[in-house]
């Protein structure tokens, strides 16, 4: 699919078919996430692949009771990994770890159309819920949780702001 198209085609996917996303599939979609920047290309993300319904049930409650992760056969939880962004100190933890995690994050919600599949980026969470439930070591901290599948649903696009007021020629 060309870039511009998967861009403009992207939706936040909240409702999905029965149907099962192979692991070759997810393990594809995330080297492709991986191929995103990072600082000082450290890499700073980690990857939880959850298709255990118990499992997606708990990370359900700790996103404010948003179901349709229990109805994606897959979810992805994209954590920053601030034990590996230390040789970049305190903008490394507070900053960097979040960007390698977001851009990763990003390339996952588009590399899923090129496989038919449909993501939402969820980021409205219980960070100390999702690190209990996915026993993250304390370095590791849950950016979104990604339901992925086979869309039932694809809404339109969400009506976005007229791109002359978020630009700003040469100063804000
Ligand atoms: C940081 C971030 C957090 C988000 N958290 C949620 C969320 O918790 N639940 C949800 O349904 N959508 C969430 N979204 C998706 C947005 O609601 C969605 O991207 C926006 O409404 C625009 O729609 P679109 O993705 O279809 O273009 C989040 C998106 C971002 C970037």
């Amino acid at each position: 699919m060309e870039l511009k198209v998967a861009l403009a085609k992207r939706r936040s996917i909240r409702s999905f078919l029965p149907k099962d996303v192979d692991m070759k599939t997810i393990t594809d979609i995330i080297r492709y996430a991986n191929m995103a920047p990072s600082a000082g290309n450290l890499q700073s993300r980690d990857f939880i692949i959850v298709r255990d319904d118990h499992t997606k049930e708990e990370l359900c409650e700790a996103a404010l009771g948003q179901e349709f992760i229990m109805e994606a056969p897959v979810c992805i939880v994209v954590c920053a990994n601030l034990q590996r962004i230390s040789p970049y100190g305190r903008r490394g933890r507070e900053l960097y770890c979040i960007q390698d995690a977001s851009a990763s994050i990003d390339h996952i919600l588009l590399a899923s159309l090129d496989y038919n599949l449909g993501t939402c980026w969820v980021g409205a969470f219980h960070e100390k819920r999702v690190s209990d439930v996915l026993d993250l070591p304390d370095y590791a901290r849950p950016v979104a949780i990604i339901p992925i599948g086979y869309p039932a649903v694809v809404p339109p696009m969400p009506p976005r702001m007229d791109i002359k007021k978020l630009i700003h020629l040469e100063k804000w």
